[in-house]
């Protein structure tokens, strides 16, 4: 009984008590047939998937869990970060209308209040040759869960406000958020997005702790300044030794 006041994004909803992921669930309905906007809930969510290969564990009942089915045929592949930003402000947007203070987002799609995470977004584009064929936006959301397992720091609207949350609220908040983020891509292009994106991003223009994962296997750590990101989602930093270089997701990450 999800009603978000929308004109596509959760019109359609498809509700599983427990799935695996929501991403890979959501993803066995993509067929042609498939409404854009399509959001797949779960209340229990039993081998969650996170960026990196990494697992997302959460708690039963007590946070949002979905995935949202989306076409971006205006978007060219080599584009696809676009989507991100536009996914990651809706969430910010989601957030700090709840949160007074301390919402920053980190590259390429956390989001953190007060350095800890409060959501993660694992975009999936689906390509045929240049273009993409469909998007499974899948977001988990921690609104009520008390505490946290797992090496990094991760919190809750909960924790943060010590009040717990309806959340229904949030999911059709959130929704909401995503349409208009969503049709700003799509309407008016990338550019006003990216500045905005910059506002929210956590270390921008500052200097940061980084590790960079080198192709032997090994890694070093460096501090270095996020300058910004580059047409790829490449996160550009300038480093200690003053030499520029764009680092793609796999080769490096912040450390706190
Ligand atoms: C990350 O921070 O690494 C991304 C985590 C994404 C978790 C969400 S929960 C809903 C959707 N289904 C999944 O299996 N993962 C995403």
């Amino acid at each position: 009984n999800i009603s978000a006041n929308t004109s596509f994004i959760g019109k359609s909803v498809i509700y599983m008590p427990s799935c695996h992921s929501t991403n890979d669930a959501l993803n066995k309905y993509a067929s042609k047939k498939l409404a854009e906007g399509t959001v797949l809930v779960t209340t229990e969510q039993t081998k969650g998937r996170g960026q990196r290969g990494n697992t997302w564990e959460c708690e039963q009942n007590a946070n949002i869990t979905l995935s949202v089915f989306l076409r971006p045929s205006f978007l060219e592949a080599r584009h696809q970060f676009h989507l991100n930003v536009a996914i990651s402000l809706a969430v910010y947007d989601t957030i700090s209308s709840i949160v007074p203070r301390g919402t920053k987002i980190k590259w390429p799609n956390d989001i953190l209040i007060n350095q800890k995470k409060v959501c993660g977004i694992l975009i999936e584009n689906f390509i045929i040759g240049k273009n993409i064929d469909h998007t499974i936006v899948g977001i988990g959301l921690n609104i009520n869960q008390k505490a946290f397992k797992g090496n990094f720091p991760a919190t809750s609207l909960f924790m943060e406000l010590n009040k717990k949350f309806q959340i229904r609220i949030v999911t059709e908040s959130l929704l909401e958020h995503i349409e208009d983020r969503y049709l700003q891509l799509k309407n008016k292009g990338y550019a006003a997005l990216r500045k905005e994106y910059y506002t929210h991003l956590f270390w921008y223009q500052e200097i940061g702790s980084f590790e960079e994962y080198k192709k032997d296997g090994t890694s070093i750590q460096f501090q270095g300044q996020i300058l910004g990101v580059d047409e790829n989602g490449c996160l550009s930093i300038a480093k200690d030794d003053k030499k520029i270089k764009n680092y793609a997701f796999k080769e490096v990450k912040h450390l706190y």
